[in-house]
């Protein structure tokens, strides 16, 4: 976690304009400065970055946000790991809460990129070993792949011997061989000996490109098939997809991403130019998985095999992702035939054939799920009915997307024979109940009715365009506020706070990760709709911002009469 000080200062420190021209040349345009979007495909430009806002903003595909947000969707980082490359490049150290010792922090640090190097050179060593093995290139080449592709994906050999990473590493003692898990060390003799032995490598990147593990398999036949890393201070399984690092690029022109099962799935679909695959790593894909794929995407297609324990991954998946989803993107699911998995799909009908299954044959989600929950019940009784919606219950309560949420109970009903309100009296209501929020403005008082009108989520938005208005802004403190009207209080007490007014992207970010970031966001996205908003607004303007905040008084005032 980082401290919400700290954010607040890194984006008074950084200009976007610097950051965002990094990556996509800016040409100064009046106030503002003009790109042609990255994160869709335009001959005009229509991607505008406010220096006064700190904030950028596409007319042409409505993407936007703060220097955090550019670097976290441009670079496909997480939130952390875009507030440190922006705080490294303005020279500013990132605390570290977990540890309060910032002297243990940069040991751990150390100790990270030395286990990286360990098994950067293992890497290398493996894929020189390839070359010296005609049986392992024969291997390769019996499954289609050519040098170039092999070269990509940086796959190696790691000989019969017991030490082999003997001859790189003078010292075998070495703890990093030890704790980057390249050797294995006997319990009772205490005796080292390679982890890979006898088997052809893949090198598992992270996002960043660096080496976290590998996963070896066997030339023939023999168990285990493959042999992964352990888990280590480098590599969490649920965290990290094989071939991300590989496929981002055609990811990003695709905006599409399909997940596999397996290394060879991978290797196979981008040797035939499938370039945008990626596989867990032999686990069931984790939401964190789901969150990563949707940052760098808005189509993620599941492909598992076509057999039993492919259809149970793909359920679990589904599941995982429930707390995930958001609308506007979309998760797909496709069953190949049985006895196919994609690398022997491909192989045998060729990439335009798989890539018309996958546009063709996908189930979207929304269908999946009603599909399968439907198969397992008796439809035709009225038990039956009742026992879907017994199963539905827990799983709509998870699904993150409203919209997408509403028609999937929609569907539901109608196939129970009952109307959607009925549904979700039965099941709960139609909130998700895990709402996870940092904070809570102030508990609302349930036997209270909260005002919600247009004017709150206007006032919200000249608010954000305007954060210095927020100096205007009175409200009661002693009623609960909830919905719209406590996000507009939460953003209002965040201006008031501050010294000097915030700037757009500041106000935005001090909501992230409550439960208010999506209203935000969608407030903006609805607000910029017009390249006016992007103009500094006159004193007219403010002057109706104050009428708003009256007309806001005198209807909370009502509304506490009536209460
Ligand atoms: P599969 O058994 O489906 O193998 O395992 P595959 O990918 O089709 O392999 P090939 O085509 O025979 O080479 C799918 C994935 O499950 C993990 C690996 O990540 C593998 O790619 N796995 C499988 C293991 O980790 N260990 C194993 O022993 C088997
Ligand atoms: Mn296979």
């Amino acid at each position: 976690m980082i401290p919400q000080d700290f954010v607040d200062q890194l984006l008074s420190r950084v200009d976007i304009v610097d950051v965002v021209d990094r990556y996509v040349p800016l040409k100064k345009a009046g106030q503002n400065y003009l790109a042609c979007c990255p994160f869709h495909k335009e001959k005009s430009p229509s991607f505008t970055v406010s220096p006064s806002k700190q904030f950028y903003h596409c007319f042409g595909c409505g993407a936007h946000g703060s220097a955090i947000g550019f670097v976290m969707e441009y670079q496909g980082l997480g939130f952390v790991d875009a507030v440190k490359l922006l705080a490294d490049g303005v020279g500013m150290p990132v605390p570290e809460v977990r540890s309060a010792n910032p002297e243990a922090a940069r040991e751990r640090r150390e100790r990270q990129l030395s286990l990286e190097e360990a098994l950067q050179i293992a890497a290398g060593y493996y894929k020189q070993q390839l070359k010296l093995s005609p049986v392992a290139v024969g291997y390769f080449k019996s499954r289609g792949l050519t040098g170039e592709i092999a070269a990509r994906f940086g796959l190696g050999y790691a000989p019969g011997d017991w030490q082999n990473l003997a001859a790189v590493f003078p010292d075998y003692q070495d703890a990093r061989l030890l704790e980057s898990g390249l050797v294995i060390e006997a319990e009772d003799t205490g005796r080292r000996y390679d982890r890979f032995r006898d088997r052809v490598m893949f090198p598992i990147r992270n996002q960043r490109g660096s080496i976290i593990g590998f996963g070896g398999r066997v030339l023939g036949q023999g168990e285990p098939k493959y042999l992964n890393s352990p888990e280590t201070p480098l590599f969490e399984k649920g965290h990290e997809l094989y071939g991300l690092y590989e496929a981002e690029l055609a990811i990003r022109e695709k905006n599409r991403v399909l997940v596999v099962e397996g290394y060879m799935d991978v290797v196979a679909l981008a040797q035939f130019g499938i370039g945008y695959a990626v596989a867990t790593l032999g686990t069931a894909t984790t939401g964190d998985h789901v969150k990563k794929l949707l940052r760098h995407a808005d189509q993620v297609y599941f492909c598992f095999d076509g057999d039993k324990a492919g259809r149970k991954a793909a359920w679990r998946a589904l599941e995982n992702s429930l707390p995930q989803l958001v609308d506007g993107k979309a998760l797909n699911f496709l069953f190949l035939p049985p006895e196919h998995d994609p690398d022997s799909y491909v192989r045998e009908f060729g990439a335009a054939a798989f890539e018309q299954l996958l546009e063709e044959q996908s189930l979207p989600l929304s269908v999946y799920f009603t599909r399968e929950l439907t198969g397992r019940v008796d439809m035709n009784t009225p038990e039956g009915k009742a026992d879907l919606i017994r199963q539905a219950a827990p799983l709509l309560a998870q699904i993150a997307a409203p919209v997408l949420a509403f028609i999937i109970r929609k569907r539901l009903a109608e196939l129970a024979g009952m109307e959607v309100d009925e549904l979700d009296a039965l099941t709960g209501g139609q909130k998700r109940t895990e709402r996870k929020g940092k904070r809570e403005y102030r508990l609302p008082d349930e036997s209270y009715r909260q005002i919600n009108t247009p004017i709150i989520k206007k006032q919200i938005k000249w608010l954000l365009m305007n954060p210095a208005w927020g100096n205007d802004v009175r409200l009661p403190d002693s009623m609960p506020l909830s919905d719209d009207l406590a996000c507009f209080a939460m953003l209002a007490e965040s201006v008031q706070g501050h010294d000097q007014p915030p700037n757009t992207a500041q106000l935005m970010e001090s909501l992230r990760g409550t439960p208010y970031e999506a209203l935000v966001d969608s407030v903006l996205q609805q607000a910029m709709q017009d390249p006016v908003e992007f103009a500094d607004p006159g004193e007219d303007d403010r002057k109706l911002f104050q009428d708003g905040n009256q007309r806001l008084l005198n209807m909370l005032r009502e509304a506490r009469w009536k209460g």
